[in-house]
């Protein structure tokens, strides 16, 4: 075990070496997290808007849980001004007290401020886009102190269709950007078009995977192809992807990610309607899982109480900030028989290491378990699939110790709690006394509370599995359970910690 700790040790070294380079801005080192627009509000943007939301992350607790971006989509400009030199003005109509006072008001927050463009002649909503104006741009949106840019793929000319060209063409943002000076999150959105992974580690943050998510939870949809075992080879990224659509694309990359460079699922959906409690708690905990920048899609200011206490679960968020940065993989994925509405039902485990939180020599695992049927199922995961990595045929160390196991859903705050940070909104503070369940990851970082094996991070204990066991969940209709995994002492462990 401690081999294989120096041996991972020893590749994350190699990692940072390889992305000390120009464009390697230290950025995001564990998922970014934030808050876009475009999945609830489309074009309609303005600065109240981006006001009335940073105010709320705010107020809800949200931005001590690590949402820290505040990030403006597409549709906010009125083109270049050519007495400026070619620079973007930004809709003097949505922003009338222009972009550097919208990014000024976010920062005082202590919030940061992203920004949208597309690396073509114009933007997907067809307004002016970055192609040719790389360093014009990069250099107005330092002016006005943006951290984080989405940069988009429509329009781009042609300028796709091998790895080089769509390297070369998103590359030329990224020196732009790092030669302002200015440490600017650079988020590539090319829906997952010329493999990304392969080649946007070392010039991005993080790059989509597919094309846009849409709020359901399975619906097959001819205008997202590719949902089979040949999903990772999609040359069409298409648009309207269910989250399991998503997710099975992201099943064949996800060693691709790594601190400071992530696979990017697309914006959340938690909260816009669309599916069911169980299937938003899925959909996070998968995005959780996977290590995907958690962007939250929704319009805060209905946000229901049940999404909230969803979106605040720090024992989630804490599995995606892990410090280690290391994926969770699919382990397994059984088709059933066809119990689904659309017909597509299957049942998957993933698993995956985290930092350790007790301080001894095994990581702490998470187990992600995906129940695709209608109905309610057991899902049964055994140790040996979950350590396959460490070992195969259940050889692993890991398969012959008992291990502590915890539900982070056990501690989920209650739709009450929930809607008395709601209705007080900033008045009460959101750790008042109706509020039992708040992590301040502003005060003490998730790294830290890891480390400290902070109980709001850990989940609750559930059961403990012997050696060979197996993780047993009860789990609903288009539901997941996600389990934190802690090495048991054994009585060899006890001996030498004595020593
Ligand atoms: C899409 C992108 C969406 C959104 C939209 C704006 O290409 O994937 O997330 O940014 O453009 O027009």
């Amino acid at each position: 075990m401690i081999a294989l700790q120096k041996i991972s040790y020893t590749i994350a070294a190699l990692a940072v070496v390889s992305r000390v380079g120009a464009s390697d801005n230290g950025l995001a080192r564990t998922p970014q997290m934030g808050w876009d627009n475009w999945n609830a509000f489309g074009c309609s943007v303005s600065e109240t808007l981006l006001q009335q939301t940073a105010e709320l992350i705010v107020n809800y607790g949200l931005r001590d849980l690590g949402y820290h971006y505040v990030v403006l989509d597409d549709c906010w400009s009125v083109g270049r001004n050519a007495s400026n030199n070619n620079s973007l003005a930004a809709d003097p109509t949505k922003f009338p007290a222009g972009m550097k006072a919208a990014a000024d008001n976010i920062h005082d927050l202590g919030l940061g401020f992203g920004m949208y463009s597309s690396a073509g002649k114009y933007t997907c909503g067809g307004y002016a886009g970055s192609l040719g104006y790389e360093e014009v741009d990069a250099n107005t949106w330092a002016n006005w102190g943006v951290d984080y840019l989405k940069y988009d793929n429509c329009y781009n000319e042609g300028q796709a269709g091998t790895q080089l060209i769509s390297y070369n063409r998103y590359n030329v943002m990224s020196k732009a950007l790092n030669a302002t000076g200015r440490p600017i999150l650079y988020s590539l959105c090319n829906w997952g078009e010329d493999y990304p992974f392969n080649w946007a580690p070392t010039i991005a943050n993080s790059w989509r995977i597919s094309g846009d998510i849409f709020d359901d939870w399975d619906q097959a949809d001819a205008r997202c192809p590719c949902d089979g075992d040949d999903a990772w080879d999609c040359r069409l990224p298409g648009f309207h992807c269910s989250v399991t659509n998503i997710m099975n694309k992201v099943s064949f990359i996800v060693s691709k990610s790594q601190p400071g460079a992530w696979n990017d699922l697309d914006m959340l959906e938690v909260g816009n309607g669309g599916m069911t409690d169980a299937e938003y708690v899925a959909h996070f905990s998968m995005w959780a899982a996977v290590k995907s920048p958690l962007i939250l899609g929704n319009d805060l200011r209905i946000v229901p109480a049940a999404d909230l206490s969803i979106i605040s679960n720090a024992a989630v968020i804490a599995i995606n900030q892990d410090p280690n940065g290391s994926s969770a993989a699919r382990r397994w994925k059984y088709a059933t028989n066809g119990t689904d509405a659309n017909g597509r039902a299957e049942i998957q485990m993933w698993s995956g290491t985290l930092m350790s939180t007790t301080g001894g020599d095994y990581y702490d695992f998470v187990v992600l378990l995906i129940n695709g049927n209608n109905v309610e199922t057991v899902l049964n995961a055994t140790l040996a699939d979950i350590f396959v990595d460490f070992g195969a045929g259940g050889t692993a160390d890991e398969v012959k110790i008992p291990w502590e196991v915890r539900d982070l859903w056990a501690n989920r705050m209650s739709t009450t709690e929930a809607q008395a940070i709601i209705s007080a909104n900033g008045t009460a503070g959101y750790n008042g006394t109706n509020v039992q369940t708040r992590y301040n990851a502003t005060q003490t970082s998730y790294a830290e509370g890891l480390a400290a094996a902070d109980e709001l991070l850990l989940g609750n204990v559930t059961t403990t599995i012997q050696p060979s066991g197996t993780v047993s969940a009860t789990i609903a209709p288009h539901g997941a359970a996600i389990f934190r995994l802690r090495a048991m002492p054994t009585a060899a462990t006890k001996k030498r910690d004595e020593l």
